[in-house]
């Protein structure tokens, strides 16, 4: 599909189930045009036999758009990613490190293992089979004892080894994912790396990126927090009509005040006005008076 040249890693947003879906990703995008995104993880059953529309379907906005599979059949996964690609995705990305129960029993995830060779070798097979780029969260999974929530804090971090896989195969796309916060810290990666992957420090504090765009991608002019509003209300609108419920677009709002003047008041908002399953537009149309408020506070504030 893509060769490693054509697409921009340098930052993506991970993939994360029940968070980075069509509506969150189209958010993001608002605040950056330059870093990748992700779906959450397609199994590869649903996307052959399930509601192809509404499971991979999405916005043009959203490109450069990643594809993020998960399955152990190797006909089903080259059926999906030539689904994918007819649709449109930049990339087709596999899942090969998730510690769920249900992913173990169905032998598409993470290894208990710990050790330089095996992931070199490994990383060596599928690059012989034709993978460029390989996205390495830098921590192993412990398969007993620990929920996939705790494998996702407790087991160390191991960042050296990451750098290790890529000066071992500088020829390959090494993207390092895996605690990572701080514009320093992305800087610190890159020096190793080819790419950073940040997952729940966007999630939670979607305005980040705008921090991202200007700090790694030097982009010039950044959205307010009440132009991204603004821009996302028009987005609900049409959604609204097309059938999307209010709170499923709103929902990956929540955090976007985060650190800021008004958080607590733009959560409350959310939580008394939009995030009911019968929540309707009409609803939405008082949030501007929120988000000015909010911006006059933080100018008065800074
Ligand atoms: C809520 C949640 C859902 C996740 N879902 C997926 C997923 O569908 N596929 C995947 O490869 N990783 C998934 N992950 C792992 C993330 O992609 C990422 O590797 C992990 O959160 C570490 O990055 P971070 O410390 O920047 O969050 C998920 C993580 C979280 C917190």
């Amino acid at each position: 599909m893509d060769s490693k040249k054509e697409i921009n890693r340098k930052i993506s947003v991970a993939p994360m189930m029940d968070c980075t879906d069509r509506h969150d990703r189209f958010f993001l995008r608002l605040m950056s045009k330059n870093v990748m995104l992700y779906t959450e993880m397609v199994a590869t059953k649903s996307a052959i036999h399930g509601d192809r529309k509404k499971i991979l379907s999405f916005s043009p906005e959203e490109k450069p758009l990643a594809l993020q599979v998960g399955g152990s059949n190797k006909d089903e996964l080259a059926e999906v990613a030539k689904i994918g690609e007819d649709m449109g995705y930049d990339e087709i990305n596999i899942n090969l490190g998730c510690p769920s129960k249900k992913v173990q029993k169905n032998k598409f995830g993470a290894d208990d293992v710990e050790d330089f060779d095996y992931l070199n070798n490994f990383i060596r097979q599928m690059r012989d089979a034709g993978t460029q780029t390989f996205i390495l969260h830098a921590r192993k999974a412990m398969l007993s004892g620990l929920s996939p929530k705790q494998n996702l804090n407790i087991p160390k971090l191991n960042y050296k080894m990451v750098y290790d896989i890529k000066k071992a195969n500088p020829d390959l796309e090494i993207i390092i994912n895996g605690g990572i916060t701080k514009i320093s810290e992305i800087n610190d990666h890159m020096k190793f790396c080819d790419g950073v992957m940040v997952g729940r420090s966007i999630y939670q504090n979607p305005y980040f990126l705008v921090e991202i765009e200007k700090e790694i991608f030097n982009t010039p002019d950044s959205p307010s927090r009440e132009e991204v509003v603004k821009k996302l209300l028009e987005y609900l609108d049409n959604e609204v009509k097309k059938g999307t419920k209010v709170n499923h677009i709103m929902r990956h709002t929540v955090g976007l005040y985060h650190g800021q003047i008004g958080s607590k008041e733009w959560k409350r908002y959310l939580s008394d006005n939009m995030m009911a399953k019968d929540s309707d537009f009409q609803k939405a149309k008082h949030i501007m008076r929120i988000v000015q408020n909010n911006e006059k506070a933080n100018q008065v504030s800074s």
